[in-house]
């Protein structure tokens, strides 16, 4: 199974699939390349400590909708790679339903929280603010709507009251880290699922 990931930020969940791949903990996946939108984002490093082939994006805003002419470079950029699977892994444009037909059951997204709360932005931070004794994160089939989609996969992270904000993220992204290499080589080992 072909995997594309696409991120705008430091890129560790693209780290962790990688290093699962490389300890032969990725199933039949393989990472065959990572798109941003950032040119200097951390994942792109990330891609070049791992030698996987990059593509960037160049869009008028970091996070918000893509423009038509975005969309247009971003599906030319996605097919370069034929994947079999596309990941979206801190990717902070939102994907419009033209792209996903074009990908129909194709696109997965990592979310920060226990969807369907805490959808859009600074997830883990309205969590800890609203006083959320459990939240995590989702793995789920992007759909048009935003952080929405049927759920694949969920992890419950426990907060502590000596938790602080700094301390809490870290425990979800450490979560994170597992939950989705793990629904990538699930994915890989079953290739009739459908999202
Ligand atoms: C992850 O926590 C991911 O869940 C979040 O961005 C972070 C990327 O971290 N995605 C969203 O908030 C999407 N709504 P990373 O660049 O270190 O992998």
């Amino acid at each position: 199974m072909r995997v594309l990931v696409l991120g705008s930020g430091q890129g560790s969940n693209a780290k962790a699939i990688l290093e699962a791949q490389n300890n032969l903990l990725l199933g039949n996946a393989q990472v065959v390349g990572i798109i941003s939108n950032i040119p200097s984002a951390g994942i792109i490093d990330i891609a070049e400590e791992y030698s996987v082939p990059t593509a960037l994006i160049s869009c008028s805003k970091e996070t918000g909708k893509l423009e038509i002419n975005e969309t247009e470079d971003l599906t030319q950029k996605i097919k370069m790679f034929s994947p079999d699977l596309i990941v979206l892994a801190g990717f902070m444009k939102i994907i419009p339903s033209d792209l996903i037909d074009i990908f129909p059951n194709k696109i997965i997204n990592l979310h920060p929280s226990l969807l369907p709360s805490f959808k859009g932005l600074n997830a883990i931070e309205r969590a800890f603010n609203y006083g959320v004794k459990i939240s995590g994160c989702t793995v789920h089939c992007v759909n048009a709507g935003i952080d929405d989609g049927p759920i694949i996969a969920q992890a419950p992270v426990r907060r502590m009251d000596t938790d602080t904000l700094e301390i809490y993220t870290q425990k979800i992204h450490a979560a994170e880290h597992v939950v989705l290499p793990l629904t990538i080589a699930n994915l890989s080992m079953n290739p009739n699922y459908q999202c």
